[in-house]
């Protein structure tokens, strides 16, 4: 396909990432300008390649005219927290705003898959204007802490260095490391509210 319609195509997208990163970022802002902690810690997007779109095509078999239906990552948006609680303020957030429709979600916390991965996803509805006037895309979020994202970002690269042949016993080892992230995560969480706990005793 010509390269001039893959930018129209991706045009949209680039736009509703740049947006949304910035609407994100802003919270952060808000929260700390109104010295309230910030359930968001980092924000970060991208515009998947032409070459994993494809990649993708193939894959699911799906044809060109489908994409924009399709798939439902060309932008995606991650939002890192830093305690498991923090991600169900953030889902929160967004079903409160009037500029994101919830498409669908999909709880990996709840539901952790296979591999260990654990995050919360909401697929959006969110509309950008571009010079044919307004266009509806979808978007991925991905919510996740911080260790969560630690665990994802090292796998994700491992998956790439074995090209989806990951051995057996490392599966079993980044799994088992999965594990541990969730402890981690959980032993957070209750330090978090053993704090919080004393700091409210003290007000009382
Ligand atoms: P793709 O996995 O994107 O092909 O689509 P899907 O329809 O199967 O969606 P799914 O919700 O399973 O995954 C969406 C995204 O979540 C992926 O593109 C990854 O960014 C992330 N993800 C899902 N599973 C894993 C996993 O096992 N490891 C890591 N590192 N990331 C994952
Ligand atoms: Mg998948």
């Amino acid at each position: 396909m010509e390269i001039q319609l893959w930018r129209e195509l991706l045009n949209p997208y680039e736009l509703a990432v740049n947006e949304l990163t910035l609407k994100f970022r802003h919270l952060i802002k808000e929260h700390k300008e109104n010295g309230l902690y910030s359930p968001i810690e980092q924000v970060s997007g991208r515009v998947k390649t032409i070459s994993s779109i494809l990649e993708k095509m193939q894959k699911k078999k799906i044809i060109f005219e489908d994409i924009e239906d399709k798939i439902e990552d060309i932008a995606g948006i991650r939002i890192i927290c830093q305690f498991v609680e923090d991600i169900f303020k953030v889902v929160e957030l967004i079903n409160n705003r009037g500029d994101m429709e919830v498409k669908v979600v999909k709880d990996y916390l709840n539901n952790i898959k296979e591999s260990g991965y654990r995050s919360y996803h909401i697929i959006i509805f969110y509309n950008v204007q571009t010079i044919r006037g307004p266009k509806k895309i979808q978007v991925e979020i991905q919510i996740r802490t911080l260790a969560m994202d630690f665990w994802a970002t090292i796998e994700h690269s491992l998956q790439y260095k074995y090209k989806k042949n990951m051995p057996e016993h490392i599966k079993q080892r980044l799994s088992s490391a999965a594990s541990a992230v969730l402890l981690l995560d959980n032993e957070m969480s209750s330090v978090r509210s053993e704090i919080m706990d004393a700091q409210n005793s003290f007000q009382i």
